[in-house]
């Protein structure tokens, strides 16, 4: 079935309270577990950059792996593990961010990318772009081109898309929750 035709808002679900009072969570496990919307996930966030001369895509620990592994494997590319802190065996280079209290790092092989190489980047989901922006400086820390970044999930009232473009990310998202 064409991506298009595939209603993944339906498949996600939202479950309320995690994991905070107050947050509504967007689930993705039900849209994985479906295998026409996760074939349709994956071609909605291929599609755009199938001529876009991609080197490798580059994925968010952790459902990013799920969705940048299929991605990468649909582009005929090889993968880049962006972690949290720690967990990466080789030499690596680290980036801070802004959680709601504190900060985390993620780190990225610090050879992982050579000069140049035009990068893909892949989540789940944006929420305030914290994530994805810490993501951005470890690919161009590396030497790496951002071409875009691609998220099925947008929560756009957290801004984190617009806070992506304003660092000139081109920002590629499939469905968004108001
Ligand atoms: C979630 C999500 C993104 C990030 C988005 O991951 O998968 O990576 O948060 O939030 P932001 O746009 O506000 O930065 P999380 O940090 O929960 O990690 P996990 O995938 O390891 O659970
Ligand atoms: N779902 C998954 N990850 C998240 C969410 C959410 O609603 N908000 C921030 N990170």
């Amino acid at each position: 079935m064409p991506a298009d035709t595939v209603d993944l808002k339906s498949l996600i679900r939202t479950i309320p309270d995690y994991p905070k009072p107050g947050i509504l969570f967007r689930d993705i496990t039900t849209l994985l577990a479906d295998p026409v919307g996760l074939r349709a996930a994956v071609d909605g966030l291929v599609w755009p950059f199938l001529s876009s001369g991609i080197d490798y895509v580059a994925g968010i620990e952790a459902r990013g792996f799920i969705l940048g592994g299929a991605v990468a494997h649909e582009l005929g590319r090889g993968f880049v593990p962006i972690r949290k802190k720690g967990k990466l065996p080789s030499r690596t280079i680290g980036q801070d961010y802004s959680l709601e209290y504190g900060i985390d790092t993620i780190e990225i092989h610090a050879d992982a990318i050579h000069h140049n190489a035009r990068i893909l980047l892949v989540d789940d989901l944006i929420a305030t772009g914290g994530t994805a922006e810490a993501a951005t400086e470890l690919i161009r820390r590396s030497g790496g081109e951002i071409v875009a970044a691609a998220f099925v999930i947008d929560l756009p009232d957290l801004g984190g898309a617009a806070r992506l473009a304003a660092k000139d990310v081109a920002v590629h998202t499939l469905v968004s929750f108001e």
